[in-house]
């Protein structure tokens, strides 16, 4: 038996291979590699001394998929594949549309037809829309999504408690990430993006190693003790072992946050990572960016109640872990 990772070679699908491998189980990953780089597989195999079948596909390719679970014994997906820039998906939601909730539907199509009946879902805090209060919990409304890829996560929510509700016996565990952030400890994986990067920490880290000049702080006029937005970042290897607890427990329609309870601002991030990386990092006070909130933060009380699952690593853990990631790939996977 083993379980399926989609986007297993991306930020976060990467780290909880290696947490599924290290607890022993077997893995099987596809990806298309669309954002993602095949090393991570060649890091993922060193860091847990173990092998794993990679298929590189895209989910629509349904022939591939259907093969995937004939020669597999798939007991449970974990679902990561997607494309995830917000600002991306404003100018381009048939991409997200069709990239995110095309990829869903034939992934669901083939697990009904295999009898694979538990998914797990990465899905998002973007899912709470702009009118809750913090902490978000998990029975608060969702929606009111400001940009199509949030509204993508909502759908795909949506679509997997209609399958819950229609065929008995399968289970959906839809898993609200807040801010991951940071890299596993080796150094060995991290966040990789593509050009220049849409968000915080990837974008610290790239001015730390000299890549970029200086950090622009999106608005310092924000209803925040600094005036600078708050965010709950989590280590995204707690985040990994949110996945390994939850896989333990699936039963229905579940739904969890995915945080540390705790929001921090952009200054303080800042002046984290300045104290791991051991310098000073020049930054500007910009305009705030469009479609961002002025603070929100997670109630992870639910998953620790019924998952026995709570964040661990504080944000200097973080910060620390981020920096060794950089410092050792510059360039990322490929440099
Ligand atoms: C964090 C804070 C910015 C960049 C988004 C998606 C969410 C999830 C994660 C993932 C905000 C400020 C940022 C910069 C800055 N999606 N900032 N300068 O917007 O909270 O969440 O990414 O796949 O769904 O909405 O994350 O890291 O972009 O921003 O000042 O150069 O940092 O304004 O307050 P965000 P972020």
């Amino acid at each position: 038996m083993a379980i399926l990772v989609t986007g297993g070679l991306g930020y976060i699908g990467s780290h909880t291979a290696v947490e599924l491998l290290s607890e022993g189980r077997d893995i099987v990953v596809i990806d298309d590699l669309s954002n993602s780089s095949a090393l991570a597989a060649d890091r993922i195999r060193e860091i847990t001394g173990k092998s794993f079948p990679f298929i590189e596909a895209r989910l629509q390719d349904e022939e591939t998929l259907n093969k995937l679970f004939s020669d597999y014994d798939i007991e449970a997906v974990i679902h990561f594949a997607g494309s995830k820039a917000v600002g991306e998906s404003v100018k381009n939601p048939i991409k997200y549309y069709d990239n995110n909730i095309g990829s869903s539907l034939s992934l669901c199509r083939a697990m009904l037809k295999a009898g694979c009946k538990n998914i797990i879902f990465s899905s998002s805090a973007t899912v709470y829309g702009s009118n809750n209060p913090s902490p978000y919990r998990e029975d608060m409304p969702a929606g009111g999504c400001t940009n199509p890829y949030g509204e993508t996560k909502l759908i795909i929510e949506q679509l997997l408690g209609d399958i819950v509700k229609s065929n008995p016996g399968f289970n959906a565990t839809l898993l609200r990430y807040f801010n991951p952030i940071g890299a596993h400890p080796s150094g060995l994986i991290g966040e990789d993006p593509r050009g220049i990067p849409n968000n915080l920490l990837p974008y610290i880290a790239k001015v730390a190693v000299g890549q970029l000049p200086c950090l622009g702080v999106f608005g310092n006029d924000y209803q925040t003790p600094d005036g600078t937005g708050v965010r709950d970042y989590i280590h995204v290897v707690d985040l990994a072992k949110g996945h390994t607890a939850a896989l333990n427990n699936m039963d229905g329609l579940k739904i969890y946050n995915l945080g540390t309870g705790k929001g921090y601002s952009v200054l303080e991030v800042l002046k984290a990572f300045e104290k791991a990386c051991g310098k000073a990092l020049p930054y500007e006070i910009k305009p705030r960016r469009e479609g961002d909130l002025d603070a929100y933060w997670s109630d992870p009380g639910k998953a620790e109640r019924e998952l026995g699952w709570r964040a661990q690593k504080t944000l200097y853990d973080m910060c620390l872990d981020t920096w060794r990631w950089q410092k050792a790939n510059p360039k990322g996977y490929e440099g």
